[in-house]
């Protein structure tokens, strides 16, 4: 594993890894053990949308483990007037260790990892959210002890959770379910690629355009806003068009009866997800939030480490 771009670069012994190290660094933390793996060594994270979970967890995931973090707003740095991807690749490998960076466009993360010499981790494109996913499968494993045969149903837009949610749950095993509309769904070569992986991971790839089918017997429901950053102009159309994918109490009756509940955060209560659902007894989404943590620790352990 060299950089952490999407998913589908990692086999299910490299998602094994990252969750047992994720496992013992949570423990440490809990413990007040100390484990300085990335000693002396800095991640820069480059950031041209928002964000408070993934600046938060990466920067605190780096100073404990030894390390210290560079927030690089795209306002701030030249690659915000235009300097290239190839300039600012060369030049961050001489002085860092690593390269966190959350952007739009998909191709400029893989430019970054192809014409820098460090590791690359991916915060979130318009196209995937590898890291988000990896915190969420490992959330549902702690909850439920297993994620083979485990089946997943994802209500909502097809967008970048949507599509890192494919590449994961196929790899692990878990039988994936997305109900999206028309027109809304995932992006094709992704789901063409989770096929292939379920395939061999022997799980299943349910495409719908039908919440009920995807939640029926589902184990984890799991959805994200409707109005991804960059998408804010098309909102007042997309509530419309989203309305009937809300999850509340009506769709989650659908699912078994310990099913959990997860969503990535920004949440948009009255929207995606009703206030009984996400403020209910099975919502986990706090642990969740608080596995972004120790899941990019061990990502940047194994990543950045010796
Ligand atoms: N889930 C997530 O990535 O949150 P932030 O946008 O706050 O980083
Ligand atoms: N789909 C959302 C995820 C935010 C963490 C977005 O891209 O805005």
């Amino acid at each position: 594993m060299k950089h952490l771009i999407s998913l589908y670069d990692l086999n299910v012994e490299q998602f094994e890894q990252i969750f047992n190290l994720a496992e013992k660094l949570k423990r440490q933390v809990k413990e007040g053990v100390q484990h300085h793996m990335l000693k002396g060594k800095t991640l820069g994270m480059i950031f041209t949308k928002s964000s408070t979970r993934t600046r938060v967890s990466f920067e605190v995931g780096m100073y404990q483990l030894g390390g210290n973090s560079l927030f690089l707003s795209s306002n701030d740095i030249q690659l915000g007037r235009g300097e290239s991807i190839y300039d600012t690749a060369q030049v961050l490998s001489r002085y860092i260790d690593g390269i966190m960076i959350r952007t739009f466009k998909h191709s400029d993360v893989e430019d970054l990892a192809k014409y820098g010499n460090i590791p690359v981790i991916n915060g979130l494109t318009d196209l995937m959210h590898p890291c988000q996913i990896l915190a969420d499968l490992f959330t549902v494993y702690e909850h439920k002890g297993t994620l083979k045969g485990l089946k997943m149903a994802y209500v909502g837009d097809g967008n970048n959770v949507a599509n890192s949610l494919l590449h994961g749950c196929a790899k692990v095993g878990m039988d994936i379910a997305v109900a999206a509309p028309k027109g809304f769904e995932c992006d094709e070569g992704i789901i063409q690629e989770a096929k292939d992986d379920a395939k061999i991971s022997g799980s299943e790839v349910i495409l719908t355009d039908d919440p009920e089918k995807a939640v029926h017997n589902a184990d984890v429901i799991y959805t994200d806003t409707w109005v991804s950053m960059g998408q804010e102009s098309e909102k007042e159309q997309r509530v419309k068009i989203f309305m009937p994918y809300q999850v509340n109490s009506e769709l989650f009756s659908k699912a078994k009866e310990d099913a959990v509940f997860l969503h990535c955060l920004p949440a948009y209560r009255g929207y995606e997800v009703t206030e009984e659902i996400i403020d209910g007894p099975q919502s986990v989404i706090f642990d969740e939030a608080e596995n972004r943590l120790h899941v990019q620790k061990a990502v940047m352990a194994l990543l950045m480490g010796q």
